[in-house]
């Protein structure tokens, strides 16, 4: 089964195609950091019109390095949230439209789903049941996965995701957007000891997560440091950061691995592509004997390959753009 999907969520651009579920034959991502970097964070407008200009494009060039053209393809598949509305809407427009053309079904994915279980494309001696960490720009979610579509919410951010703690500390830090890659690079030459900023909700018991009182701790931290600050400075405090933001995603999602006795780990979305967290991951994992399944780097940010793989697990939702309209759901819940 050729599986074609789009996702166009936020402010990447991408198609793809997936044999059965597992064999990624094309995955094409077409970024807009160019486009919303002068402004320190996405303009949903502007997504939208690049997301425009952009998907046939995107979508000829992922059927052709996957060889393939639309009659080859058996399921179309869409982000159908959650998201920045008006970035949906080009997506499913685009991929009903190739529905009521060449009459393929299409099934609505939901992104945090799919970042959820992208890790996993491709593995088939997957012991149930894996716990989750979902990071990305707007989530930060522990989930019990039982199995394929049946989850359990083990922990949620109160405040905000980790990804945007990145974001926002780089913002203050002058480093630009997007935060979370240019704060991993800098805090390699940084001591993660400069600073002990405080790991949200650390000794509660419960598995939930905070991250607004490191980023005001690092806002006032900035306060103090002499302006210009070298740049020895802005790493440590870079490390710092980090070093907190991470502790405390890997020190839950281990104490969440004992308290429901799960054996294997997986981690999805932006921030899994940070390398300290995928060695700490790693570190732990080794020490108290999980298993743990980390995607390539490229499936950790939004990309339309986790969509098309996932899609495979929802035949039986799909529809026909010329029977049944699909609706963005830019709130879309996963549990
Ligand atoms: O999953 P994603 O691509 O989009 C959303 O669904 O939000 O995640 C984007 C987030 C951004 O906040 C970005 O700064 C963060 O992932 N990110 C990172 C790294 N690469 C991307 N955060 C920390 N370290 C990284 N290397
Ligand atoms: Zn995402």
């Amino acid at each position: 089964m050729n599986i074609f999907a789009i996702e166009s969520s936020c402010d990447e651009t991408s198609a793809s195609v997936v044999k059965d579920g597992k064999h990624i034959l094309s995955n094409v991502i077409a970024s807009q950091d160019d486009l919303h970097g002068p402004f320190g964070g996405v303009v949903p407008e502007l997504a939208s019109r690049r997301h425009i200009e952009i998907i046939d494009k995107v979508a000829a060039e992922a059927l052709k390095s996957a060889s393939m053209t639309w009659d080859n393809i058996d399921l179309l598949a869409v982000t159908q949230g959650p998201g920045l509305v008006g970035s949906l809407i080009i997506g499913i427009s685009f991929i009903q439209g190739v529905s009521y053309r060449y009459n393929i079904p299409v099934a609505g994915i939901n992104h945090l789903e799919a970042h959820l279980t992208a890790g996993l494309i491709g593995k088939t001696d997957v012991q149930l049941p894996v716990l989750g960490l979902i990071v990305s720009g707007g989530h930060t979610m522990l989930i019990k996965m039982d199995d394929m579509r049946h989850y359990a919410k083990i922990g949620t951010t109160l405040d905000d995701a980790v990804g945007e703690a990145f974001d926002k500390v780089a913002m203050m830090m002058g480093l630009g957007y997007p935060g979370g890659p240019r704060i991993s690079a800098l805090a390699q030459s940084g001591n993660p000891k400069f600073v002990k900023f405080p790991q949200g909700l650390i000794r509660s018991p419960s598995f939930d997560f905070s991250f607004s009182g490191v980023k005001t701790a690092v806002l006032y931290h900035l306060k103090s440091e002499d302006h210009p600050m070298p740049e020895k400075r802005k790493a440590d405090i870079a490390a710092s950061f980090q070093y907190c933001a991470v502790s405390v995603l890997v020190k839950k999602t281990m104490r969440a691995a004992e308290c429901f006795k799960i054996n294997t780990i997986t981690a999805g979305g932006g921030v899994s592509r940070n390398p300290l967290l995928r060695e700490q991951l790693k570190y732990y994992c080794d020490k108290y004997g999980y298993r743990l399944i980390l995607s390539d780097p490229e499936l950790c940010t939004d990309n339309a390959a986790m969509i098309a793989a996932l899609a495979y697990h929802y035949q039986d939702k799909a529809v026909y753009a010329k029977n049944t309209a699909l609706d963005p759901m830019p709130n879309m819940v996963l549990i």
